[in-house]
């Protein structure tokens, strides 16, 4: 293993890779010498003008987007198959797609509950399920869930998040239990407040209020959770396992 080149040579999948934290992290993998097959949902022309992108700076390495609804299990299914069989061996994969629908709990609609349950806690299910057994059998590998401090600490407005998020913790704790003597660490990283998409949603008096609760008061990048979640992809992280790790700017200290 380079130094500079932790992830040299490693198949990588990623879920929710078009943009935010995931185009980060698929960024980072690749420039740290994985081969990556990404998720995305919605944003096609975006995902694929990063594939491109990536292509060109690393042309000896894979970089594909697959479409691919996390929530559903024939699709999950579907992804995973083509995602190892372009990759030709799985060591990395990153459960990383999430959506909000942030409603106090007395105006919270049913869609709105299942939506955020579905996308990030069911997609736990659907897409680790089929990836198991290759890692299981390779005896080593890494997977990485993202959750979020709304999952560590419960955040108003947030219940069917927080909820789902939590949930994503248990899950990374006991599927860390079952497969640690197979050489396989299952971590979650938990984000605080991070610049993409779904903060850029948050009215402004809103985040400026959120800002004045992290003692750095701002933000934090993308590639602020990538750089952690390539950490725990490589060998250097291979003692750490069932851990939920807050990259929040100390937002809860
Ligand atoms: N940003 C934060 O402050 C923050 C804080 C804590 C935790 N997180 C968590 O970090 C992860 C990434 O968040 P982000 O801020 O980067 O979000 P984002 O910018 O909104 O991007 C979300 C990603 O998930 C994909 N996605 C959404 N629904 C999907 C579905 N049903 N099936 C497949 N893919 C789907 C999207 O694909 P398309 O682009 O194709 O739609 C996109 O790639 C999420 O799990 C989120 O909950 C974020």
């Amino acid at each position: 293993m380079a130094d500079d080149l932790p992830l040299a040579g490693r198949g990588c999948i990623v879920t929710g890779g078009s943009r935010g934290i995931g185009a980060a992290v698929v960024r980072l993998a690749l420039a740290q010498g994985a081969d990556v097959v990404f998720g995305y949902h919605s944003e096609e022309e975006r995902a694929r003008a990063l594939a491109d992108e990536l292509r060109s700076a690393h042309p000896d390495q894979h970089c594909v987007p697959l479409r691919v609804q996390v929530a559903d299990t024939t699709q999950a299914e579907g992804f995973a198959t083509t995602a190892l069989d372009r990759l030709g061996r799985l060591d990395v994969l990153v459960n990383n797609a999430g959506v909000t629908r942030d409603a106090v709990f007395a105006r919270m609609g049913p869609q709105q509950w299942h939506d955020v349950i579905a996308t990030n806690l069911d997609s736990m299910y659907t897409i680790t399920k089929p990836l198991l057994m290759p890692l299981v059998k390779q005896r080593s590998g890494a997977i990485i869930n993202i959750s979020s401090s709304s999952g560590l600490h419960g955040i108003p407005g947030q219940t069917a998040y927080s909820a789902a998020k939590a949930g994503v913790i248990g899950f990374t704790k006991a599927l860390a239990k079952e497969i640690g003597a197979r050489g396989v660490t299952v971590n979650a990283v938990a984000p605080g407040l991070i610049d993409t998409d779904m903060t850029a949603a948050i009215p402004q008096d809103k985040a400026e209020f959120l800002k004045s609760l992290i003692p750095g008061q701002a933000f934090g990048s993308p590639e602020d959770v990538a750089h952690l979640v390539c950490f725990l992809a490589s060998d250097r992280a291979r003692y750490i396992t069932g851990q939920a790790i807050e990259v929040s700017g100390g937002l809860v200290v």
